[in-house]
């Protein structure tokens, strides 16, 4: 297995081109299954997470095509795919694929709704917790699918097609608003979606949603309507920028010091975790190339954060601002709401020296002047990225055990950090 090593201590200086977000392109390319025509995706992120859900599309029999690199682009710069669902072929999801990533279980709600019937197999993906899908298929059941559980596979019939209906969610769920939202498309009759998850990936499907002739009103906020339509046509839409990645980059630099301007992104889709990072020391300047983070020599304040649904400090970003606040000169408590479980991070940055321990679902990172780098192993998608931070800040040598959980969610991590002066390299597996 592939391992990532760091000498750390280098500021980080330059440009760092932001991809497209990894949990808009997902939803984006499992929507092309509610049409029988072309559905042409740009800024897709050349991810292990992408590679997955096409091979389960193309499992359905969706025919795809990635368009070749033109002139002047580069590996970091994101890819188009074209995905056409004329003829599914198989409504089934197989376990071999499912299991690799949670997000391939949302084709059951196009499949419902274009087809009346899926045959999913129970999601895996990141060990954070249970994460189970009660609330998507509770969804589905009030929109008039009937649903048996069996063998590992969720079997969902709705043999006259969904039906419009008012979804309730009890918590704040991107999972579930994203499958009410793409089945209700196709529904008969008016769907509306209560307590609706508000982050900017729904806003992203519903924008692509609605140019493939879907009827939305009220994406990004808590309440969705959605008039259905007998049937959506192709169309041609570039995924946002990936804010967690635009996060992640603005707290390494804010860990080594330095000045770097994140391009092709957008700072109100991370105002909360921008807002955060001025509160404990960090510079950040807006304009039309992208968000420009800088840090001097200056100590870093602690801060207490709680994650929360969008606005809130997002989840994602929860490990990162952990690793970061390893440094500050003092003591901060970080909640974690979203997930249980989702603290394997402490762990590992431990190995590093740091400070931290668990209060039931709170962290109290106490700062210490500096890291060491150490051998890690990487846990999950964003904690394994809070290891990358922390090496990139440590004194001496990290290495990263497991990397292939990073390949799943940020496109060439080591060639946008190296190229602003990290020191940072893959050692492939022989
Ligand atoms: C998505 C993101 C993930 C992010 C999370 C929260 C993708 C591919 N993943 O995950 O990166 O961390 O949103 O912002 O977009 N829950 C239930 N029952 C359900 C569904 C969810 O109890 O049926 C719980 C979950 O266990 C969790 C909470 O609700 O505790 C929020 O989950 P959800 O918002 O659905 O997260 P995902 O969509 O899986």
């Amino acid at each position: 297995m592939d391992r990532i090593k760091i000498r750390g201590g280098a500021p980080l200086n330059g440009t760092i081109p932001i991809s497209g977000a990894k949990n808009a392109a997902l939803p984006l390319m499992t929507a092309s299954l509610l049409t029988a025509d072309t559905l042409e995706l740009h800024n897709v992120p050349r991810l292990a997470d992408v590679a997955t859900l096409l091979r389960i599309l193309e499992n359905h029999g969706v025919d795809h095509a990635v368009a070749g690199k033109r002139p002047g682009q580069t590996t970091e710069t994101g890819q188009t795919i074209r995905l056409s669902a004329g003829t599914v072929i198989d409504t089934c999801a197989p376990y071999e694929l499912v299991s690799r990533m949670r997000a391939s279980f949302w084709v059951i709600a196009p499949l419902l709704a274009r087809f009346g019937e899926a045959r999913v197999s129970m999601p895996g993906g990141c060990a954070i917790g249970t994460r189970p899908v009660d609330l998507l298929l509770s969804a589905l059941e009030k929109m008039g699918v009937a649903i048996e559980i069996e063998g590992g596979y969720v079997h969902a019939k709705a043999p006259k097609g969904v039906r419009g209906a008012e979804v309730v969610f009890p918590k704040v769920t991107v999972s579930g608003t994203h499958v009410a939202l793409m089945a209700a498309t196709l529904a008969t009759g008016t769907t509306v979606i209560e307590n609706a998850a508000r982050e900017p990936e729904v806003v992203d499907l519903a924008e692509c949603l609605a140019k493939m002739g879907a009827r939305i009103s009220g994406a990004g906020t808590s309440r969705i309507v959605v008039d259905g339509v007998s049937r959506l046509n192709g169309a041609s839409h570039a995924v946002m920028p990936d804010r967690i990645e635009t996060g992640t980059y603005a707290m390494a630099v804010a860990m080594t010091g330095g000045d770097v301007t994140l391009e092709n992104t957008r700072p109100e889709l991370l105002r909360s975790a921008l807002d955060v990072l001025e509160t404990v020391g960090v510079e950040i300047s807006e304009s039309n190339k992208g968000i420009r983070i800088h840090r001097n020599g200056s100590g870093l304040r602690p801060a207490d954060v709680t994650t929360d649904p969008f606005p809130g400090f997002p989840t994602d970003l929860q490990a990162q601002f952990m690793a970061l606040m390893t440094r500050a000169g003092g003591t901060s408590r970080i909640r974690e709401t979203i997930f249980e479980n989702r603290f394997m991070h402490v762990g590992e940055l431990a190995r590093f020296g740091a400070q931290i321990r668990l209060e039931g679902d709170c962290a109290i990172v106490d700062g210490v002047g500096r890291l060491k780098g150490a051998p890690v192993m990487a846990t999950d998608l964003r904690a394994s990225v809070s290891l990358v931070i922390a090496g990139l800040a440590a004194e001496g040598e990290t290495e990263i055990h497991r990397v292939y959980h990073l390949d799943r969610g940020f496109e060439a991590l080591e060639a946008k950090l190296a190229r602003c002066g990290a020191d940072i390299e893959r050692l492939r597996a022989s």
